[in-house]
């Protein structure tokens, strides 16, 4: 049985901390959940880490509903959540609460997030309304960072934190089931989680948020090149993955693979009749 809403609710409620990751594929979403994980993001991460695209802008409904459903047939204990991408919700009001249903219809998600933006409680009551969980996300909003002045931490002046812990307090007034907060201070983070009564997840927040969430394939070290500081590498899968290429390279090339073992056999006596 997958987790509910109630039973994240209760771990706040009980100190006990809430855990994350994203995943976006049958195979690693079935490891992640195996391990225990509360909640399962198919993240609009999925341009960057996955799809290799600048920008998580630009995944649309039918990349997140084809990974997110890979995803779904995997995980059995996890809630799984759809990362509404930008295209689904911020250019289309109307269609945002329609494009939410797909996620818990088609895909098989318990709830769905959004990023802040300009017209976000808007959208958020929409869904909400309609029945859907819904989990916020303030902070540094990677789709529309551009806004924001870039991949930096946000709320590092009391103006803006100020406006931060608004929004976040206006997502809980407006039904959202839980925030996530990412790339603030921790005494920003830490306030905010103690004066929301819905559990906060952590993403470079510090650490007295109720849960935290990271991007799988950085926790995995599966990603190359920009590193943020708040990705913890708990994992260095490239090196492994590379030396396990390169063995079978070099085993392919010196004809040491495949051997007796690796093949099938046929008796001599038949092998006469050819
Ligand atoms: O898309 C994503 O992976 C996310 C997490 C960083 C929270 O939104």
């Amino acid at each position: 049985m997958r987790k509910t809403i109630q039973q994240i609710n209760e771990k706040k409620a009980k100190g006990e901390k809430i855990t994350m990751l994203t995943a976006y594929d049958y195979p690693l979403a079935a490891l992640i959940d195996q391990c225990g994980i509360d909640m399962i993001l198919v993240g609009d991460s999925l341009a960057n880490v996955v799809l290799g695209l600048p920008s998580t802008k630009d995944v649309d409904m039918e990349d997140m509903l084809r990974h997110t459903k890979a995803v779904d047939r995997a995980v059995k204990d996890a809630m799984l959540v759809g990362d509404m991408p930008y295209s689904a919700y911020q250019g289309d009001t109307q269609g945002a609460v329609a494009n939410a249903e797909r996620f818990i219809r088609e895909a098989g998600c318990q709830a769905v997030k959004i990023e802040w933006f300009e017209n976000c409680l808007d959208v958020a009551g929409r869904i909400i309304q309609a029945g859907i969980p819904l989990m916020g996300h303030v902070g540094l909003t990677p789709q529309t960072a551009d806004k924001l002045g870039g991949f930096k931490v946000q709320g590092k002046d009391a103006a803006t934190a100020k406006r931060i812990i608004e929004q976040a307090k206006s997502l809980e007034k407006v039904g959202c089931f839980s925030i996530v907060l990412e790339c603030i201070p921790d005494k920003v983070a830490a306030k905010i989680s103690q004066e929301l009564k819905i559990p906060t997840i952590g993403i470079g927040a510090g650490a007295d948020c109720d849960g935290q969430v990271l991007v799988t394939h950085d926790l995995l070290g599966l990603v190359t090149g920009f590193h943020p500081k708040f990705a913890k590498r708990y994992g260095d899968l490239s090196r492994v993955i590379k030396e396990a290429v390169s063995a079978y390279r070099d085993e392919v090339v010196n004809g040491r693979f495949p051997d007796k073992d690796h093949s099938f056999i046929i008796t001599d006596e038949e092998f006469k009749k050819l």
